[in-house]
């Protein structure tokens, strides 16, 4: 079993180390376009596997999608990362190239892969690589949802002095500041949060959660990197061990949520054909209105992305 990741910056890195250590696959190739870099960090996690005792094999390449042939998951993390003052959608035009580019090459190599992407702006380059690759859309989904449900559950721990395993949550929306956490289906080891927390203090975590992502640009001047691979690296393995969790994931949505067209964050089972369940909440009126909302900032990047000739 072989897993790829494109893209040997920080999140593609650290998501192939974490699939190395976790033994997820026995091959995993780390493929990137700067010279010797996929190589050279291929080799240094190589040899920390004799101290953290696994044997999954990474190797990198420059370029060469040959050695990425055959691959059951790919993620695709390539492309430019946020610098403090910008927004996600202002990556579009760059990384729309690099995503069509590399997603042609995937798929070229690996025809029946399930393809991860989490270059930015995630919801429009989900669509970007879904265009490209001309397969199901149960192949082709999004990490976002994991990684911003992540730092909301890791924000009401803190809060609450309690353990991250306890914290269970729903977030739906596009990966951006319009992002929707559902208070109402957040759980702490089953009661539900509003028992436990107070309505102005709960906001302000939504609110944290919302801009968790600019709040790690400002503080190291690029995104982040250790939870967003952790994130994708969790998606490959509910794939490859055909786990079906329940992950909020970017999916495209046929009529689901009363949204057409679109790719969103929204719950998915996850397993081994990819999404193979779209859930669908009993939203409320506020939810859905928020959801809405979020969706159509999610479609006029997209439809920045039709407008684009690359
Ligand atoms: P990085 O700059 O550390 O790494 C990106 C890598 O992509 C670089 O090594 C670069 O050489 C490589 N690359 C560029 N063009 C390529 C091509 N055509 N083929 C192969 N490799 C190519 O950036 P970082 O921090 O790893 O972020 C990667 C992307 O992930 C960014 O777009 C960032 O915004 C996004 N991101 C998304 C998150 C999410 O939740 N979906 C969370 C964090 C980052
Ligand atoms: C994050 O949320 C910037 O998408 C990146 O950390």
């Amino acid at each position: 079993m072989k897993v790829s990741v494109i893209g040997a910056g920080n999140v593609g890195a650290t998501c192939a180390d974490v699939i190395a250590h976790k033994e997820l696959a026995n091959e995993v190739v780390l493929l990137d376009i700067k010279e010797n870099f996929a190589e050279g960090k291929a080799l240094d996690m190589w040899q920390t596997a004799p101290v953290n005792m696994y044997d999954s094999r990474i190797t990198g390449s420059t370029n060469d999608y040959s050695k990425t042939a055959g691959s059951e998951v790919v993620v695709i993390t390539s492309g430019l990362p946020r610098k403090p003052g910008m927004s996600r959608d202002d990556l579009i035009a760059t990384n729309a190239k690099i995503v069509k580019s590399v997603t042609e090459q995937v798929i070229k190599y690996s025809p029946d892969a399930k393809i991860i992407v989490v270059s930015n702006p995630l919801d429009v380059m989900t669509y970007c690589a879904y265009l490209t690759a001309k397969v199901d859309p149960s192949r082709v989904f999004g990490m976002a949802g994991i990684l911003d449900t992540a730092r909301y559950r890791a924000f009401l721990a803190t809060e609450l002095n309690c353990s991250p395993k306890d914290i269970q949550a729903v977030l739906m929306g596009g990966h951006g500041d319009t992002m929707v956490p559902l208070p109402r289906y957040t759980t702490v080891g089953g009661i539900p949060v509003t028992e436990l927390i107070e309505k102005d203090k709960l906001d302000a975590i939504i609110q944290r959660a919302k801009v968790g992502g600019g709040e790690i640009v400002n503080l190291l001047g690029t995104s982040a990197w250790y939870a967003p691979g952790a994130a994708a690296a969790q998606m490959v393995e509910a794939i490859v061990r055909d786990q079906k969790r329940i992950f909020p994931c970017c999916a495209w949505l046929q009529g689901e949520y009363g949204l057409k067209d679109i790719y969103l964050g929204v719950p998915v089972k996850l397993g081994k054909n990819g999404i193979e369940q779209i859930i669908e909440l009993q939203l409320n009126d506020d939810e859905k209105a928020l959801l809405n909302e979020s969706a159509k900032a999610v479609k006029e990047v997209m439809n920045v992305l039709d407008g684009i000739d690359f």
